[in-house]
């Protein structure tokens, strides 16, 4: 490829790489990285790198190449329901509209037909590494790995755990089975991809109200008795609602974070869904013990109840690692660009609001009630004063979210060894008409992404790569999956 690379250094910082020569093995991983090659000097440079016959894709004004995104935090059966329940209560939403949706999984059928859709639907966003909640169902779960492999994108894949406050018609029979069934999925997705260079397993107990101890203990000792790659994720400190009812099954603790860390859960390998009402104590927990935040703007304002603002400058402040998620469907939106968007709007209402959210959250008795030097008596008073900025919100989407779900070698950035995950961006006129992204002749690449993220959509994502292979647009050819 020869064009502007963008992406990010670190949390807070980007690098743009203009006129960049990038070469890439027939196997994906990147060979030689050149800023600043002229047109005219290619065949040579070429040439002395003894590449012959290779395709060149060459990017004019108005196209750069940035990182596939990277979504830490999506759920595959909710594909369907996108949209549905807005403003809804957590608990009061998954029993009216979730669980009766991910229930029709239980039929393999159902399954291939709505995960080829999804992965297909989320390659052409640009998502080219997902971490995905599959149903309870061992044999979905199963369709959704071989879906994702089949299509080359990558992912970690985990069955729900659930044996217990849910809907008999949704519901494990017991923990053992649970376990029996997770261990089969884990060898399922180890089978097709030993090395997890796609698709690797996660633990996936939903939430603790979902699980029994029993449950929780045993999902913690398979982590431990597994060689240290195991992913694990869960929902932590979602809502108001969420929390009351998981402190209340859970009595012994007054927080999130010790209940779960008792059970082996928090791990440098766990992935924390949406961490919206933290105390000092839990964020530094998290820090500790090197757990990773998804972030899920969109769910957090609209689902759940309370239009709930994490304090992700905190996370980023006191050094835990956080990426992006959709949360769809408890986010309407599958679109990390859309989630990019969110999240500066919700440090924008965090920074102005949050002291308003504390004060209605105590009078209205919403709060959980269990208090204590690490309890949720001691949660933040402010949100620090300060904003998300592109980027950071950039960083999450792309290299920081590569790291919480485990990928950060191999992906996430542009760097000689690390395997070419990229969306070719185009913003011109001629490729959505002009109605999208204002761009002008003079336009930095800094402020084409600015513009991209602010305003564009997929439609300006044009062509996608996983470790170099074209998984959507233009010379796509995706193993039956009919991706185009
Ligand atoms: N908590 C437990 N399950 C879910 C879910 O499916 N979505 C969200 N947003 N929160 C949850
Ligand atoms: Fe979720």
């Amino acid at each position: 490829v020869h064009g502007t690379l963008i992406h990010s250094l670190s949390p807070t910082s980007l690098q743009v790489l203009p006129n960049s020569l990038l070469t890439i093995s027939s196997t994906g991983t990147i060979l030689s990285l050149q800023p600043n090659i002229s047109p005219s000097d290619i065949p040579t440079i070429l040439a002395q790198q003894n590449i012959q016959n290779i395709p060149l894709l060459t990017l004019s004004h108005g196209q750069f190449l940035i990182p596939g995104f990277v979504d830490t935090h999506n759920h595959a059966p909710q594909w369907m329901q996108r949209g549905l329940g807005q403003g809804m209560h957590i608990l009061d939403w998954l029993d009216g509209i979730t669980f009766p949706n991910e229930a029709k999984f239980a039929d393999p059928a159902h399954a291939e037909k709505v995960y080829e859709k999804l992965v297909r639907g989320m390659l052409r966003q640009g998502v080219t590494t997902a971490s995905y909640y599959a149903s309870l169902h061992g044999e979905a779960t199963r369709v959704l790995a071989s879906t994702c492999f089949k299509a080359g994108q990558r992912a970690l894949i985990g069955k729900c755990n659930m044996d217990r406050n849910s809907p008999a018609f949704y519901c494990e029979a017991s923990a053992e089975e649970s376990i029996q069934e997770t261990r089969a999925c884990i060898r399922h997705i180890r089978g097709i991809d030993p090395e997890g260079v796609l698709i690797r397993p996660v633990l996936t107990p939903r939430f603790a109200i979902s699980c029994t101890a029993g449950l929780l203990r045993s999902l913690g000792d398979m982590a431990r008795e597994d060689d240290g790659s195991l992913a694990i994720q869960t929902h932590f400190n979602e809502a108001a609602q969420e929390i009351n009812a998981t402190l209340s099954l859970f009595p012994e603790f007054s927080n999130e974070a010790d209940l779960y860390s008792s059970f082996g859960l928090l791990t440098q390998r766990s992935i924390l869904a949406h961490c919206t009402i933290m105390t000092e104590y839990e964020i530094g927990k998290l820090r500790e013990l090197g757990c990773g935040v998804a972030h899920c703007p969109t769910a957090n304002m609209t689902v759940g109840g309370g239009f709930m603002a994490a304090p992700v400058k905190e996370f980023l402040r006191r050094g835990v690692g956080v990426g992006l998620g959709t949360d769809s469907g408890g986010g309407y939106s599958s679109s990390m660009v859309n989630a990019m968007r969110h999240a500066l709007v919700a440090s924008y209402a965090r920074d102005a609001l949050y002291p308003k959210f504390e004060r209605r959250r105590r009078d209205g008795g919403e709060e959980a009630t269990a208090s204590g030097d690490d309890g949720r008596s001691g949660e933040m008073e402010r949100g620090g004063g300060e904003t998300l900025s592109l980027e950071e919100v950039f960083s999450m989407a792309t290299r920081g979210g590569a790291k919480v779900v485990g990928f950060g070698e191999r992906v996430g950035a542009f760097a000689v060894g690390m395997e070419f995950d990229a969306l070719v961006v185009d913003l011109r006129d001629e490729v959505v008409g002009g109605v999208n992204v204002p761009l002008e002749e003079g336009d930095e690449p800094e402020r084409m992404l600015e513009k991209f993220v602010m305003t564009g959509d997929d439609r300006n994502i044009v062509r996608v790569y996983v470790k170099g292979r074209v998984v959507y647009g233009e010379g796509c050819s995706n193993g039956g999956i009919g991706i185009s």
